[in-house]
């Protein structure tokens, strides 16, 4: 059977990754949480002191140090899911922390981030037969992509459940600092210059606000059928 690309966008914590990831198991494919690239770029940035104390980004050094920002993806038996690793060291913890999520949106906006990481994805899903999730992978990564979802839920529900996950991990957050960086993040990704996030003409749309997890797996799993067959 052919194995299609299937690219699955949205806002900040709707589900993306739970869905993208728990689809990739079931019908085989390889899962690639393009989130995670930028996070790793993110986390460079915090580690070599290139963030200003204002937020922005010292963008002549980034540039200049890019060739050294290498991320890759190993699979971890245990969560059942690909960990993230920067320059060989895994990072999959440090880069879900409320402090890389507070700078990574003003780094993903810039666009010679954008175009390396672009990059690397298009290389990852030349073969097909591969689940990415993000911002712009139905618009820019992978327009001809066979399969786009896009995918919502109401603000305070995706805060909660980026609040609950954090506190999983033994993270104090404060709820309305979550939400305020989810709506920070969701502004700034709608409104950059190069490959904003919105909804492809041709994506699905889905909004899982009050649907539980084997829900919205099973409803991707049905769209998946349906273009396999189609
Ligand atoms: O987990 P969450 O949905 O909150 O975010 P993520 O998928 O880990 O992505 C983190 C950030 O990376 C987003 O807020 C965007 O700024 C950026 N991003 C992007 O610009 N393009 C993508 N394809 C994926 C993420």
């Amino acid at each position: 059977m052919k194995k299609i690309t299937i690219a699955i966008d949205g806002h900040s914590s709707c589900g993306k990754s739970t869905m993208a990831k728990d689809l990739a198991r079931e019908i085989g494919y390889i899962y690639i949480d393009s989130g995670a690239m930028y996070r790793c770029c993110t986390l460079f940035c915090m580690q070599r002191g290139l963030v200003n104390p204002d937020g922005t980004i010292q963008t002549a050094e980034l540039e200049r140090l890019m060739p050294e920002i290498h991320v890759s993806f190993r699979f971890n038996a245990e969560t059942g899911r690909p960990d993230a690793y920067l320059n060989g060291v895994c990072v999959e913890r440090e880069i879900r922390t409320m402090e890389v999520s507070s700078h990574v949106s003003p780094v993903a906006a810039i666009p010679f981030v954008r175009a390396a990481m672009t990059a690397q994805q298009q290389a990852m899903g030349r073969e097909g037969g591969i689940v990415m999730d993000g911002r712009d992978i139905g618009t820019a990564v992978f327009p001809h992509a066979e399969l786009k979802i896009f995918v919502t839920a109401s603000d305070e529900i995706r805060a909660q459940r980026r609040y609950d996950e954090l506190v999983a991990k033994g993270e104090k957050p404060d709820f309305n600092a979550v939400l305020a960086n989810l709506r920070e993040r969701d502004h700034i990704d709608s409104t950059r210059a190069v490959a904003p996030l919105r909804q492809a003409e041709d994506a699905l749309v889905l909004d899982n606000s009050h649907m539980t997890i084997p829900e919205q797996k099973q409803w991707l799993i049905d769209r998946y059928k349906e273009r396999i067959e189609d």
